[in-house]
């Protein structure tokens, strides 16, 4: 549980950074392991789950719709499903912390079943758009309502059988698609969803895992459509989460910035809809190697080899940027120290994260010394060519845990340590985070709280 004061805390490097590590498990493939098991029959074994705040939310959700959802060591958790059609009404709101992910795949899971369930947030996640995802879902025969602008607190309505649906996204978001297959496991007949740009696709690996009939198919304009069909029979299944590529991006690039650093992560998910940042960082001239390529749980992983060294501007296409959704904040910290001028445009969709990462990123960068301009859909970083920041400024990360994580790396290249006001929305995604990096050889400075 984490403290009730704000724990303020910098990184500093006393030297390079060194040692072979592992990251927790995949934050996306936790959620969807737990609410899968939960609709299969029968019990589902899951190793190396994340137990982080957001993999909790959901685990406690399930619970109070009537899976048996048992942790039997650290990462080993046990889930007894009911079935799908089987969950049951939750008798208190369901408390999604700051879990964007629980909220809306849940909601998908709620909209078929004969349920009432009222979903609520902390702040951060009280100002997230749930539109999106109630639309369709309303198209499937769910009744939705949510607060004015399409946020929480609101309850869902589910139907029982559900009502199949095509639906295009407009944005293209796996959180969306995954919510809407969920729904059309329980619905009468094929549910298909047409994304623009091909999203993380964990979801669709796993569910034809479990035993669903799914097909992915490419679109001639780049895109994929994705069908189900419904109802489905789910199987329990013994499932191994891989490491977090989103969580091995903030060590990955503190060894890239502290001169003289090697480091290896073992054992990082490198599945295509979800490398675009080590891609973009080989294309800056990253020393950065994949070793020992396998596949676990139905997704490739890696070794991860990374060296100090130069590194230099870039974009990054449109189509590549929901393989790295969560990594521009880092990114932007990356390009802060490369050579030259970084424009990273199309990125709307980061206003609606756990914070507004465009103007939270450019705010805590322009402090610590970056030069950046903020435009409506991106950042224009004039980085330094690895000479350090001024840094000495203190960072509020306003509920994110990749912000928090994100400022706690520049801090290492800055020659003032940068504050991070708050340690504990780490917890989200990441807590072993601070304790990785001392095992790295940074130091973790814990300035007395104002
Ligand atoms: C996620 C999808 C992404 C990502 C989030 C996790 C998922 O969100 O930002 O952290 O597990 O499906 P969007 O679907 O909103 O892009």
């Amino acid at each position: 549980m984490a403290p009730d004061a704000p724990a303020p805390f910098a990184l500093v490097a006393r030297g390079p950074l060194a040692g072979s590590v592992e990251v927790p498990g995949d934050k996306s493939i936790s959620h969807r392991a737990l609410m899968l098991g939960a609709l299969a029959v029968g019990r589902t074994a899951i190793d190396g789950l994340l137990e982080g705040e957001d993999v909790l939310a959901t685990a406690a959700a399930l619970r109070a719709m009537g899976a048996t959802v048992a942790r039997r060591g650290p990462g080993t958790w046990e889930v007894e499903g009911v079935g799908v059609g089987g969950l049951l009404q939750p008798e208190t709101a369901l408390d999604m912390g700051n879990s964007g992910t629980s909220t809306r795949l849940l909601m998908g899971l709620a909209a078929s079943h004969d349920l009432l369930a009222t979903f609520v947030g902390d702040a951060s996640l009280s100002r997230r758009p749930m539109g999106r995802v109630a639309e369709p879902l309303e198209r499937m025969g769910a009744e939705i309502r949510m607060a004015p602008g399409g946020r929480l607190p609101l309850t869902v309505r589910g139907l029982a059988p559900a009502l199949p649906l095509t639906w295009q996204l407009p944005v293209p978001s796996a959180q969306v698609k995954t919510a809407i297959l969920l729904a059309g496991l329980n619905a009468c007949g094929t549910t298909s969803v047409l994304e623009p740009v091909p999203t993380r696709d964990h979801g669709e690996r796993m569910l034809a895992a479990f035993g669903a009939r799914i097909t992915a198919e490419p679109l001639p304009d780049g895109g994929r459509a994705i069908t189900v069909d419904g109802p489905a029979e789910l199987r329990p299944q013994a499932l191994r989460v891989p490491g977090d590529p989103s969580s091995a991006a903030f060590p990955l690039v503190a060894a890239l910035l502290v001169p003289g650093s090697r480091v290896t992560i073992r054992g990082v998910g490198v599945n295509p809809t979800r490398d675009g940042l080590f891609r973009v960082l080989e294309a800056m001239g990253a020393r950065l190697a994949r070793s020992a390529p396998r596949e676990v749980g139905g997704e490739p992983v890696a070794d991860l080899v990374v060296e100090a060294g130069p590194l230099r501007a870039t974009d990054v296409p449109p189509a590549l940027a929901p393989a790295m959704i969560d990594e521009f904040p880092i990114l932007f910290v990356a390009c802060a120290l490369a050579e030259g001028r970084s424009e990273l445009r199309g990125l709307e969709e980061l206003r609606v994260k756990e914070s507004d990462r465009l103007a939270v990123m450019a705010e805590g960068l322009r402090a610590a010394g970056a030069r950046v301009e903020e435009r409506a859909d991106g950042l224009v970083i004039e980085g330094t060519g690895g000479e350090p920041l001024p840094g000495g400024a203190r960072i509020d990360p306003r509920l994110d845990h990749r912000i928090a994580m994100s400022f706690a790396v520049l801090s290492l290249a800055c020659r003032a340590p940068l504050e991070v006001a708050d340690s504990r929305p780490i917890a989200t995604s990441f807590p072993g985070f601070l304790p990785l990096m001392e095992a790295l050889g940074a130091e973790v400075v814990r300035p007395a709280a104002a």
